[in-house]
C-alpha cells in the first residue's frame, strides 16, 4: 500500500518553502514570552510507524532528542535511520504515531502554515547522505549562497557569510567549479556548506563520513566535533564507532524500524551483545604464522598513550 505521505523531493520542498514569500527579519521560531524551557526536548518521537509502499521502515519508535544534544543513530543498513532523519526534517510524515518540534506537532498542516514552515526551516539543516541529491547549481558559490539568497539577505552579508563557510569547509578554492563534476568528499563538503552557511540551530546529518577517504572522514569528524563548540542540537546517523565517543553525547540503536538500545556512547561501545546483533561488529580475519586463518567479531579502537 502506498503511504500516504510519500517523502518530498529536496525540489518540491523549495518549492513549498516559504523563503520566498517571508522576510528574513520574519524569523519568530515562538511567539514573545513562550520561550520553550530548556528541558522541552526539540524532537519527541512517539511510537511513529512508516511505512514506504509496503515496506515498513519505522514500527513504534519512540524518543527524545534534547536540546544541545548531539545524538548518534546507529543501526544496521535498512534499520530505519534514514527515514527517521526524512521524518524530523518534516519531508514526510508519520503513518501513525506523532512527532513534535519544541512541542509543537510537526505534521502537514503546521507546516503548510508559513509562519511555521518558515520558522522551521531556518532552525533545521539536513545533509543527505548522497550530496547528489542536494546539489543542483551551476557553481560551489551560487549552491552556498542559494540559502541566503532565498532568504533576500543583503548582498555584503552573503559574501561574507559564503566566504566565511567556504573556508571553515576547507573549500574556497573549489568556488567557481561546478559541483556535479567534484569527488565524493568534496561534494560533502559542498553539501555541508550550503546548510551550514544559514547557521541552523538543529543539524541532521545522514551518514557524513560514509564514502569518504579516511582523511577526509577525519576532517569532517573534526570538522563536525569543534563546529560552534558544540553548542548546537546535532543528529546523526553514523555507522563510524570509532569515532562515537567524540561526535556523539546520546546513542539510539534501531533494528528493524524499533528501538532497540539507548545510552551515552561509552554505554552502547560496552554492550558488545548488542553490537552484534544489531550487526555493528564486522568480523576481522587475521593469518596467523602458523597458517591457519582465524576470523572473530572486531571493532576498531585507537588508543593515545597518556
Ligand atoms: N524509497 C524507498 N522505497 C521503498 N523502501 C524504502 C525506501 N527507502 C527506504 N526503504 C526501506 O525502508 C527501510 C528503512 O530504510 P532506511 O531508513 O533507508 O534505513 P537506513 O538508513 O538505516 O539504512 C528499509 O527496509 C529500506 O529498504
Ligand atoms: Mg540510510
Amino acid at each position: 500500500m502506498a503511504s500516504a505521505f510519500p517523502c518530498r523531493s529536496l525540489g518540491e520542498r523549495m518549492a513549498m518553502s516559504s523563503f520566498d514569500v517571508l522576510p528574513e527579519s520574519q524569523t519568530l521560531s515562538v511567539p514573545p514570552g513562550s520561550e520553550p524551557s530548556p528541558q522541552m526536548p526539540v524532537f519527541e518521537v512517539r511510537d511513529v510507524f512508516y511505512r514506504y509502499e509496503g515496506v515498513t521502515a519505522l514500527e513504534g519508535l519512540s524518543l527524545h532528542i534534547g536540546r544541545g544534544q548531539r545524538v548518534a543513530l546507529l543501526g544496521a543498513n535498512g534499520s530505519g535511520k534514514s527515514t527517521l532523519l526524512r521524518l524530523l526534517d518534516g519531508l514526510c510524515f508519520p503513518e501513525k504515531g506523532s512527532i513534535a518540534f519544541f512541542g509543537e506537532p510537526l505534521n502537514p498542516n503546521r507546516l503548510a502554515q508559513d509562519e511555521f514552515s518558515f520558522a522551521f526551516r531556518r532552525r533545521v539543516g539536513i545533509v543527505f547522505q548522497n550530496p547528489d541529491v542536494q546539489l543542483f547549481n551551476p557553481s560551489v558559490f551560487d549552491e552556498v549562497a542559494f540559502g541566503p539568497l532565498q532568504l533576500r539577505w543583503p548582498k555584503e552579508r552573503i559574501l561574507q557569510r559564503v566566504s566565511e563557510t567556504l573556508e571553515q569547509l576547507g573549500i574556497s578554492h573549489l568556488k567557481a567549479r561546478p559541483p556535479h563534476r567534484l569527488s565524493a568528499g568534496e561534494k560533502k563538503r559542498v553539501a555541508l556548506a550550503s546548510v551550514l552557511v544559514l547557521d541552523p540551530e538543529i543539524l541532521l546529518l545522514d551518514e557524513p563520513t560514509a564514502s569518504l577517504d579516511p582523511q577526509s572522514a577525519s576532517q569532517m569528524i573534526d570538522f563536525l566535533v569543534g563546529w560552534r563548540g558544540g553548542s548546537k542540537t546535532v543528529v546523526m546517523a553514523t555507522h563510524d564507532l570509532d569515532s562515537l565517543e567524540d561526535i556523539a553525547d546520546h546513542c539510539f540503536v534501531l533494528a528493524n524500524g524499533r528501538l532497540v538500545g539507548e545510552g551515552s556512547p561509552q554505554q552502547i561501545l560496552g554492550d558488545q551483545a548488542l553490537l552484534a546483533r544489531t550487526h555493528l561488529l564486522h568480523v576481522h580475519r587475521h593469518l596467523h604464522d602458523s597458517g591457519e586463518i582465524h576470523s572473530h567479531p572486531h571493532r576498531h579502537r585507537h588508543c593515545h598513550e597518556p
